[in-house]
Parts: structure tokens; C-alpha cells; sequence
């Protein structure tokens, strides 16, 4: 069932018992954590301790399950590099006012040290411009304690 803000995308699958059955056993390092966002995400870091998370990918089709996923930030900022790249699959074609950005915009407005931000411009500083290029965003820690760490030569969008 649609929420009122999500953009009609139709959950297009599910990752069903026989997947995890045969795709877990076939992972080396990486685990499947399966379950609604809203049972799962809070407690993700401190139940699984994860290495600092560089990358979250953001694809669950619904205003309202993008808001449950984006609570993995609150978790404790050193749980996570101060800029965590971020992809978000479902915005092309929708607004602020919708969807995964009405979640993005939401967050924004409820957190005042971290911030998401589309990486304006990505498209032109790429050799072969792709459909992907509009999801990425980054995710500031503002007060990181890393966050002002000379890291050498990194490339002018990632701020
Ligand atoms: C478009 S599919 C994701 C496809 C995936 N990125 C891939 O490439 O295989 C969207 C998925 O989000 C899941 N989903 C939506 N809301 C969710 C929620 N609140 N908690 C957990 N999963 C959710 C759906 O079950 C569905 O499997």
C-alpha cells in the first residue's frame, strides 16, 4: 500500500526465504539483515558493528521507508566516515515534496550538524554522464570529529 507522500513507484521485489537461503550461504564477509526498516536500521550498528560506513544506497521505493532507513544516521557519527556517499534510486522525475527527497528534506530539517546534499554538477565532471549521477548525494557529520582531517586530494564535489 502506497503512503500519501510516495511517488508511485510499486515495490518492484522482495527478497524472499529461498534468497536468503541460497544467497547467504554464498556471501563470504558481507551479511543479510532482512526485515522492515523500522525494526532493523536503529539498532544496526550496535548490533552488527559494522567498519566505519563510507556508502549507503538508499532504493526501498517509499516516502516513508526512505524516512525509516535515513534513522541509520543517528546512530553515533564515528560509526560512519564524516562524508558518507549516498545514492538514492527513486528521485528522478519527483520533488521536494514527495518520495525519497521529501524524507531527504525532512531529515535536513530535524538534524542541525547533519546534513544530505545533492552533489550538484556530479553529471559534468563525468566522462560518461549515466542516470545514476542524479541520486548521488553526500551526508555531512558537521560535528565529526574527523571532519576538518586533511585527507588528501579528494575529488571537489565530495565538499
Ligand atoms: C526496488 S526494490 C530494491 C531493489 C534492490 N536495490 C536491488 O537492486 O535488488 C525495493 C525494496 O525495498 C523493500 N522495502 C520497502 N520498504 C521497506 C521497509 N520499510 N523495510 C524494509 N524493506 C523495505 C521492498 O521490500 C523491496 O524489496
Amino acid at each position: 500500500m502506497l503512503d500519501n507522500e510516495s511517488h508511485p513507484i510499486p515495490p518492484t521485489q522482495q527478497l524472499s526465504g529461498t534468497a536468503l537461503t541460497t544467497l547467504q550461504p554464498s556471501l563470504r564477509r558481507a551479511k543479510l539483515v532482512l526485515g522492515d526498516f523500522a525494526n532493523t536500521v536503529g539498532s544496526f550498528i550496535v548490533t552488527h558493528r559494522p567498519a566505519p560506513i563510507a556508502f549507503v544506497s538508499v532504493d526501498a521505493d517509499y516516502y516513508s521507508s526512505a524516512g525509516a532507513a535515513l534513522q541509520l544516521f543517528d546512530a553515533d557519527s564515528q560509526a560512519f566516515l564524516p562524508r558518507v556517499l549516498c545514492y538514492f534510486d527513486d528521485i528522478l522525475g519527483t520533488n521536494s515534496y514527495v518520495g525519497e527527497l521529501l524524507a531527504i528534506d525532512e531529515f535536513n530539517a530535524a538534524h542541525k550538524a547533519v546534513k544530505i546534499a545533492p552533489i550538484h554538477g556530479l553529471t559534468l565532471t563525468r566522462r560518461v554522464p549515466a542516470f545514476w549521477n542524479a541520486g548521488m548525494h553526500v551526508l555531512y557529520f558537521f560535528e565529526h570529529r574527523d571532519y576538518n582531517r586533511h585527507t588528501g586530494d579528494v575529488p571537489h564535489f565530495a565538499g
